[in-house]
């Protein structure tokens, strides 16, 4: 219809296709969940969106419904695409999804050895570039999209590297939990540590990030200690944090142990009342993610949906 009708909301070809990190070190913040909704949001509004799974746990692969280490070889993954860029060139490894305009690059365990192969590439050939593989994969195929949503493993290791040297912005969930909160601030100083390193060992720019966005994650209002720390995290972080929340839902629960997204669910699985409010808050979230976007582009000045 929006093809018809000519109001599809692609980018121009001059604005600045969106390359977000859904990233934290710290493990179960919700960042696979945020990554997939997000990617479903954009391709429902009926944006291009490439969707990577960086992350050898794999979850988000078989949310698109792979059993990765059965359905997908190490040929399927960024793996295969490091050992064998030219053979296999990036566009082999993306797939089409049962989302149309959502494409994914998936992953399976195999994804884990890059981590100590990239390191020792690097001490092999005394050399950082290789750090740039998931950036030089990107960069091949980024024109035939809007948005691209990456998804890295709880780690500050070689790949989240490599993730974080391909985005061009970063949403950051955060559980509203003293312990979360301060392995989030330990997170941005690493992130914000290693990349001056690179930079100063590769003689390279860093990534001028777009966006830098917290997200309340896995928020239950109901808790007074959530409501405290929430508002804490407002005063650090200030206008850095969306005003949404992501809060914590059964119906999450639910459609996940379904193998899918709220979004794919086609009726509530607890209550018409629990689906409608968790409905309203990640539309919230994906929103104040599609604003921060829509900002970033010269042909939507403004940033109005
Ligand atoms: N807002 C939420 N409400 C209820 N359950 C949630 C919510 N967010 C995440 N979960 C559940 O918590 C678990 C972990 O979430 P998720 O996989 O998104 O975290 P993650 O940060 O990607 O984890 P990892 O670090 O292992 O990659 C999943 O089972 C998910 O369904
Ligand atoms: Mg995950």
């Amino acid at each position: 219809m929006r093809e018809v009708f000519g109001t599809r909301p692609w980018r121009e070809p001059t604005d600045t296709p969106a390359i977000i990190s859904v990233c934290n070190f710290k493990g179960g913040v919700g960042k696979s969940t945020i990554a997939l909704h997000l990617a479903q949001h954009f391709a429902i509004r009926g944006y291009r969106v490439l969707f990577i799974d960086c992350d050898s746990q794999a979850s988000s692969t078989m949310m698109f419904g792979y059993r990765p280490d059965v359905d997908l070889d190490e040929e399927d993954t960024l793996y295969g695409h490091f050992h064998n860029p030219e053979l296999l060139g990036v566009r082999k490894i993306i797939r089409k999804t049962h989302f149309h305009n959502l494409d994914l690059i998936p992953s399976n365990l195999r994804l884990y050895n890059l981590e100590y192969e990239i390191a020792g590439h690097m001490a092999r050939n005394q050399s950082m570039e290789i750090i740039d593989l998931i950036a030089q994969a990107v960069d091949e195929v980024v024109d035939d999209y809007d948005v691209v949503i990456m998804d890295p493993p709880p780690a500050l290791g070689m790949v989240s590297m490599a993730v974080l040297q391909a985005a061009n912005s970063m949403v950051i969930p955060v559980p509203p939990s003293l312990v979360d909160f301060a392995s989030t601030v330990s997170f941005i100083d690493m992130t914000r540590t290693t990349m001056k390193q690179l930079e100063q060992l590769a003689g390279r720019g860093r990534p001028a990030y777009n966006f830098i966005r917290l997200v309340g994650s896995r928020v239950d209002e109901s808790k007074s200690m959530h409501r405290e720390v929430l508002s804490m995290m407002r005063q650090v972080f200030g206008g850095s944090m969306t005003q949404s929340v992501m809060v914590t839902s059964a119906e999450i629960d639910n459609a996940s142990s379904r193998m899918k997204t709220v979004f794919e669910l086609e009726k509530p699985v607890t209550s018409h009342e629990v689906y409608n409010r968790c409905m309203k808050h990640l539309n919230e979230v994906c929103q104040d993610i599609e604003q921060d976007v829509l900002r970033t582009w010269a042909s939507r000045a403004g940033g109005q949906i």
